[in-house]
């Protein structure tokens, strides 16, 4: 019978328990060209293969992250780059003791017969990427599929939660015979009007249905990170407070997530930045206080809630980024004291786009 290797299962567990340092979470920053493009139309800057590297330095190549941050999720373009001084991203990183990661999934697809439900794509020569992945230095992945919420519709339907759980699964199977550790990101969408309550239900049912297609395929559960959303109403809906927040979200993943798995770092999912802050806090001061009380790290991945006002404060202009790093680290910083349940929401010095909506109909990555 195949099995992976000790040598393997252990080099599996050190990594992801490394990334699920306490205090310590991702920043995703591995938009695709057109995701990119569109944030760099709001600061008009084009959307240029140079342009897209100044602002990775701009993210990347400052020595205090390596304080708040033990992984960085990149786009493949990236790993191929280097910084001013002719640095390659990924050996900058590795100097700063953080861990590279990969987007690896080739974006979604509909699947016929739905209400335009999606798969994600990128399964073929999965393998043969992930090796040469490694051989760079990657050491984590991400893939990431996405499943919609419409009663009216009867959304997800059942095939949308098997297939999409199946290729996390698949996915994650192989990245883990290539000693590479698959962040397990179902992403129930905020889009809709539907209330908090809804959105634990599903989302209970689509980790539920991703636990059991992972043991199907023989994932080490010690060797995955979990990326789920948080336990919101739906953006149409109106807010949800963040105890409520924290309480349904600790409470599904209680009922859904072994405890043997390390780290579950959130996705941001549209809100603010503070929000996605205010709500990691109080997960992990709700969770810690629960009975049982939550095992595993419970911290951040973040793409739009640590990089919205650093990408604004930039602009494209190489006269700030001082400024927008030291927005990004302030960011940062926070979310590590959220991540451990001590965030003090400071007032007064809370930037107005920290409190801007990311929110992005029908978000693609
Ligand atoms: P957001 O935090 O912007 O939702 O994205 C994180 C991510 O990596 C989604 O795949």
């Amino acid at each position: 019978m195949l099995t992976l290797s000790k040598e393997i299962q252990n080099e599996l567990q050190q990594t992801a328990r490394s990334i699920a340092t306490i205090g310590k979470g991702i920043l995703a920053a591995d938009e695709s060209m057109s995701t990119i493009g569109k944030k760099f139309v709001q600061i008009s800057v084009e959307n240029t293969k140079e342009n897209r590297r100044l602002y990775r330095q701009m993210l990347l190549c400052d020595d205090r992250i390596k304080e708040f941050i033990s992984g960085v999720i990149l786009h493949d373009e990236t790993l191929y780059q280097k910084d001013d001084n002719g640095k390659n991203f990924v050996d900058l990183l590795r100097e700063k003791n953080i861990i590279p990661g990969i987007k690896v999934d080739r974006g979604l697809v509909t699947l016929i017969g739905t209400y335009s439900e999606t798969t994600t794509q990128g399964l073929d020569d999965l393998k043969p990427r992930c090796e040469e992945y490694y051989k760079l230095g990657c050491r984590f992945a991400k893939w990431r599929s996405v499943l919609k919420i419409d009663d009216q519709n009867g959304l997800p339907s059942a095939l949308a939660i098997v297939e999409n759980a199946r290729g996390l699964a698949r996915y994650a199977s192989i990245c883990q015979e290539c000693r590479i550790v698959p962040i397990v990101e179902p992403e129930v969408l905020s889009d809709g009007n539907h209330s908090l309550e809804r959105c634990q239900q599903v989302s209970q049912k689509v980790f539920a249905a991703t636990i059991a297609a992972l043991h199907e395929h023989n994932v080490l559960m010690e060797g995955i990170l979990m990326k789920p959303n948080m336990i919101t109403a739906g953006h149409d809906h109106g807010p949800s407070n963040a105890e409520e927040i924290g309480l349904a979200t600790a409470t599904t993943l209680l009922r859904t997530i072994p405890a043997s798995v390390p780290g579950i770092m959130f996705l941001s999912g549209g809100q603010s930045e503070e929000e996605a802050t205010v709500n990691l806090s109080m997960i992990n001061q709700i969770g810690s206080k629960m009975r049982p009380k939550v095992p595993w790290t419970l911290s951040f991945s973040y793409g739009r809630a640590l990089q919205n006002s650093a990408i604004t404060l930039w602009a494209g202009n190489a006269a700030n980024v001082g400024k927008a790093r030291n927005e990004l680290v302030r960011r940062m910083k926070a979310n590590s004291m959220a991540s451990q349940g001590r965030y003090m929401p400071e007032a007064s010095s809370t930037s107005s786009t920290a409190t801007k909506s990311n929110y992005v109909a029908k978000h693609v990555y």
